[in-house]
Order: C-alpha cells, then sequence, then structure tokens
C-alpha cells in the first residue's frame, strides 16, 4: 500500500520534525471488534467489512490523478461555477472526473422526496438550536476526534481556522437552507465537492512528515471515519435536543435523520454504513464515536480558537469562559478537561441548573416566573448570539476547491 510505504519510508528516513514531542497516545485499533450490522443500514445487507478498511477507491484514484497531473487548478477554476444541484457541470472537465460527478451527484434510490420537504421545515423551525448545536456540540466534539483533528490540522486549510469553519458551516447550512436538494439548492453540490476534497486529502496527507508522525494510520478519512464525524453532526444534535426535551414530532425527527442519510451516501459512504433509524445510529455511534473521544494538542489548539471566535459577536456573553463552559455542559468534564478550558464558578452551575427549565419556557411548557424570569433572559440572549456566532462565519460565497499541498509548517 503507498500510503504505508511512504509513512514506513518517512518514519526509517527520520525526516521527522519536532512534532514528534506533542504525540500523545491514541488507540490504532479498535478495542473491540466492528461487530455494527448491516441489517441495521439503509442497504439492510452488506458484506459487514469493517469500514475502517475501506476508503473510497473511485474517487481516491481519480483525484490523485488529477493532482499528480497538476490539473487541480484548472479544474478549481471550472468548479467555482457549479453552484447549485441541476446545474450542468462545466464543460471542459476531464472526461473521468465529469463522468464520475455525474454519477457522484444522483441521489440514492431511496431518497425520499416527502421527508426531505419536512426535514426543511423542521430546519427552519429549531434553526437557533440547530445553530448553537452545530456550532458548540459538532464543532467542539470535532476537535476531540483525533484522527479528525490531525487531519485539519495537518492539511491545507489548518493555518486558517476561520476560512475553514465557514466552509464546514456552509454544509449545515446548506442541509438546513430551504432547498437543500431541490435543483436550485446547493447540498448536492457541496456533498459532491466534500467528497473530491477528501480524496485529495486522502492523498496529500500521507505526504506530510508531520501528519505521518502524529497520526495512527496510514490513510486518512475511512469510511469508518466519516461516520464518526456524521455522528458528532446528527446523532450528537438529536441526542441534546432530546436531553433538552425539546419536543420533537417523530416524522420531523425522521426526516432530519433521513436528510442526513442522504448527505452520507453523497459523502461516498456505502449504503450499507449508514444507519436506517435512530436506535441503529445511536448503536453505531456508541461503537464509533463514543470510544474514541480523546484531546490532543493538534485538537486542543483547535479547539482554543473556536472559543475565541464569540468574542467577535460580543465580547461579554461570548467570552472565552462562558463558550467554554457551555462546551463543558454540553461534552462533559472529561472533555473540557481534555481540552483544559478552566471551570467557571458562575456559568457551570448555571447551566446545570438553569437551562433545562429555560428551554422549558421557551418552548411554552413552562411559565417563567421570578426567580427564573433573569436567567432566562441572559440565557435567551446567549443562545441566540452563540447561533449567531457560527453563522457569522458563513461568508457567502464560499467555494469548497481541492487542495493541492498540505499545510505549510
Ligand atoms: C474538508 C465536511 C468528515 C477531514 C471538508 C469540507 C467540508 C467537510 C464541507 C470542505 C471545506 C474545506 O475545504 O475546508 C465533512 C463532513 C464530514 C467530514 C460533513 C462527515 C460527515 C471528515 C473526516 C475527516 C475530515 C472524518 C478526517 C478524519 C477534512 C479535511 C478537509 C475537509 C482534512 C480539508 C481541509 C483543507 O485542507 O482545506 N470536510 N467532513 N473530514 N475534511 Fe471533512
Amino acid at each position: 500500500m503507498d500510503g504505508l510505504n511512504r509513512r514506513g519510508a518517512l518514519k526509517a528516513g527520520g525526516i521527522l520534525g519536532a512534532a514528534g514531542a506533542f504525540t500523545l497516545v491514541a488507540p490504532t485499533v479498535r478495542a473491540q471488534p466492528w461487530t455494527w450490522s448491516p441489517q441495521g443500514s439503509v442497504a439492510g445487507s452488506g458484506s459487514g467489512v469493517d469500514p475502517m478498511t475501506v476508503w473510497d477507491p473511485e474517487a481516491d484514484q481519480l483525484v490523485a490523478g488529477l493532482i499528480d497531473r497538476g490539473e487541480v487548478p484548472r479544474v478549481n477554476e471550472l468548479l467555482r461555477t457549479w453552484t447549485t444541484n441541476g446545474q450542468a457541470l462545466p464543460a471542459g472537465l476531464p472526461s473521468d472526473l465529469r463522468d464520475f460527478m455525474e454519477y457522484a451527484r444522483r441521489l440514492p434510490q431511496w431518497a425520499d422526496q416527502a421527508a426531505l420537504t419536512t426535514a426543511i421545515e423542521f430546519n427552519k423551525k429549531r434553526g437557533l438550536y440547530l445553530g448553537v448545536l452545530y456550532g458548540f456540540a459538532s464543532g467542539m466534539m470535532s476537535t476531540v476526534i483525533p484522527r479528525e483533528a490531525r487531519s485539519v490540522y495537518y492539511s491545507k486549510g489548518g493555518h486558517d481556522l476561520k476560512d475553514r469553519i465557514s466552509k464546514t458551516a456552509k454544509l449545515g447550512y446548506d442541509i438546513g437552507s430551504n432547498n437543500a436538494y431541490a435543483a436550485d439548492g446547493e447540498m448536492v453540490v457541496t456533498c459532491v465537492k466534500t467528497r473530491l476534497v477528501h480524496a485529495a486529502v486522502r492523498h496529500l496527507l500521507p505526504q506530510s512528515p508531520h501528519w505521518v508522525q502524529s497520526a495512527d494510520e496510514s490513510i486518512p478519512i475511512s469510511q469508518n471515519d466519516i461516520m464518526v464525524t456524521w455522528h458528532s453532526l446528527p446523532t450528537t444534535v438529536m441526542k441534546h435536543l432530546t436531553n433538552w426535551k425539546v419536543p420533537i414530532p417523530h416524522h420531523e425527527s425522521e426526516a432530519f435523520l433521513h436528510s442526513w442519510q442522504v448527505a452520507a451516501h453523497l459523502l461516498g459512504v456505502r449504503d450499507e454504513y449508514i444507519p436506517k433509524s435512530w436506535p441503529d445510529a445511536n448503536s453505531q455511534s456508541a461503537q464509533v464515536l463514543d470510544p474514541i473521544l480523546a484531546a490532543t494538542p493538534e485538537g486542543a489548539k483547535l479547539a482554543d480558537r473556536l472559543l475565541g471566535l464569540g468574542a467577535n459577536i460580543d465580547f461579554a456573553i461570548l467570552s472565552k469562559p462562558v463558550l467554554g463552559a457551555f462546551t463543558r455542559f454540553l461534552l462533559g468534564d472529561k472533555i473540557a478537561d481534555g481540552l483544559a478550558i478552566p471551570r467557571e464558578p458562575v456559568w457551570d452551575p448555571l447551566l446545570q441548573v438553569a437551562w433545562g427549565p429555560f428551554i422549558a419556557v421557551r418552548e411554552g411548557l413552562l411559565s417563567a416566573v421570578p426567580p427564573m424570569s433573569d436567567p432566562y433572559w441572559l440565557l435567551d440572549e446567549f443562545l441566540r448570539k452563540a447561533a449567531l456566532t457560527y453563522l457569522a462565519e458563513l461568508r457567502l460565497p464560499i467555494s469548497i476547491e481541492l487542495p493541492t499541498m498540505n499545510r505549510d509548517m
């Protein structure tokens, strides 16, 4: 395997930099063998092969060729004009890329248009909670997914976190936008471009001595890794909404799941790994996500920058300490301590005690009577501004581009 050889050669050749000094130990293999059954997937059956050993061969080979032949700048220029789902691909693309994209942009046979429409309604209704949860539950969680943190840190986008966040935010925005998967929406375009970017990263990162030194794998972004990150998005968001007792009708919750199932398919995940229901998603998440969460030096740096973003919106209510307390509240002490987030004597207990009643009041399930009314307004202000922080990173137009190199360290 090329990646493996290159990794061995780099290590043996002593090309490794000081980055090695940072490396913390992370699990290299599963603690338990892969047992999640494809019967719990949208495909309903499958080989049962461990997704940690599966990448995206069609896209990977194609994009590696584009990079090696120096065709990426031209492709990026052409793809900048491809922005909406229903739009024809631009003329002039290499024919193998065009063929692949025509195939990759098709919605799966099992896509359910009615459910996708319901998902849009759900996103509209719950935009505020979704904004804050994508940003501070999923976003912060991504910094304690060791493989993702390292890939992001050492890839080209790692040097400009703000830019990277705005691009990832675009996916959260597109999936929640009015026409997500419709002809005038952008979700299909975003997913297909992201699939190509991930293929580029698989080719490039094994050439980074810094990544090679810190990584516990030879090729990044396996199908397992994509599902890990996927669970940090919809599965985690739905877990919090459920814990907060936000009333969500069954068909809306199913529709939200469906919109993310379609996204996983378009990102190149095999149907046999895409959970068919929330219980199946939760059981897969318990196997792939929960056991691997751990702080790394790279993740801690990314988290620190993420916590600093709020100050641009409102220094007082979105200061690093307040966002840190919210992260601790959402993700727990183990993760917060791992990221060296200080404890907050006021906000930690306030969130623990008042968040549940605050949501109940917002949802009309409880009336705000003193002494609840003061924390209510404070938390409401926080909720609105925190969601805005995340959306403010979304400076349109954003163009997702294939990288041609790793981060310049
Ligand atoms: C790029 C989303 C999984 C690592 C991107 C981009 C998006 C995205 C929208 C393009 C934005 C950009 O260019 O920065 C997602 C989603 C995932 C997922 C929705 C799963 C559901 C992963 C995983 C890893 C990863 C599992 C690593 C283990 C990266 C890297 C880039 C990238 C390194 C390129 C950053 C750069 O250098 O520009 N991803 N991603 N992603 N993703 Fe993912």
